[in-house]
């Protein structure tokens, strides 16, 4: 069974799901808002392929409060988010008027390997506040015409970014890309900020007794563990002594993996 992103570029199927949706999205008065349905499942919302309005956006406000509420980003900082789909989490941002009065002043990068993807996000935000940058690299997942490239070096200036941040991007991650992204994390970060990345951590899902259900992991690629040995970036899972010790090889400081429902939390900063 191919994974759901490859499934979600299938003209034949994507059609009438895409219509149906636009039906519903018309009614719910959200049609202008919302991406396309085929892009809200090909990054993931609730595992649902119609009625998934409400999972598509709940993620993003949750997780903007709780960045506010830690003081990991002010309203004018500068973002970047590594994997960022179809602008489920720059949406917030931007239609952002936090308690009705403050909005979001500061600059938000998205990158991703899906060029429709960001060519949508480009027609539907802000150029002035909002980027969107295509990383040329391949995934046999989400970019299989791409060619096969280095880890990417992102368009990004040193020392410039106050959080860098990615979700169930790592998890679909094979090692050399997991390096390279930190080494590019620690690169564009302001000294002492922060980063945050979902992460699949084995130990977490050994404690939370998800391994033998959903999820198995049970092929080994390098040091990850993957689900699918056809598609070995559908799924990717780590132990936690290799994410920390990554995180220390990329030069980040005070690494922790939190644990959390679904996929777990890899917070780290820049050394001052
Ligand atoms: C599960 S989706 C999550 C998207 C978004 N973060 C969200 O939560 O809505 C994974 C995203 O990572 C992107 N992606 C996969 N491999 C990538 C890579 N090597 N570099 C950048 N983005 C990648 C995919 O195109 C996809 O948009």
């Amino acid at each position: 069974m191919p994974a759901v992103p490859a499934l979600s570029r299938s003209r034949v199927l994507m059609a009438p799901l895409d219509a149906a949706d636009r039906l519903v999205s018309l009614a719910l008065g959200v049609a202008r808002e919302l991406p396309p349905n085929r892009y809200r499942i090909r990054v993931g919302a609730g595992n649902r392929i119609l009625f998934n309005h409400v999972q598509h956006r709940e993620m993003g406000v949750g997780f903007w409060l709780n960045r506010i509420g830690e003081g990991a980003i002010q309203l004018d900082s500068r973002i970047l988010d590594i994997g960022c789909g179809c602008g489920r989490y720059a949406s917030v941002l931007a239609g952002s008027r936090f308690a009705g009065r403050v909005e979001f002043t500061g600059h938000y990068t998205g990158v991703d390997v899906d060029e429709r993807m960001l060519a949508w996000c480009r027609n539907h935000f802000p150029p002035d506040r909002f980027s969107f940058v295509l990383v040329p690299m391949r995934s046999r997942v989400y970019s299989p015409g791409a060619d096969a490239g280095a880890p990417a070096r992102l368009d990004v200036p040193d020392a410039s970014q106050d959080f860098v941040f990615s979700v169930s991007l790592f998890t679909h991650l094979l090692h050399d890309d997991v390096e390279g992204y930190l080494r590019e994390t620690a690169r564009v970060l302001a000294p002492g900020a922060t980063m945050r990345m979902t992460v699949f951590c084995l130990d977490d899902l050994r404690d939370a007794g998800a391994l033998g259900g959903r999820w198995s992991f049970r092929h080994r690629h390098g040091p990850a563990s993957i689900e699918n040995e056809a598609y070995p970036e559908a799924a990717v899972a780590y132990e936690r002594a290799w994410l920390l010790d990554a995180c220390a090889r990329a030069g980040l400081v005070e690494a922790r993996v939190l644990p959390a429902p679904g996929q777990s939390a890899m917070v780290a900063r820049a050394p001052v």
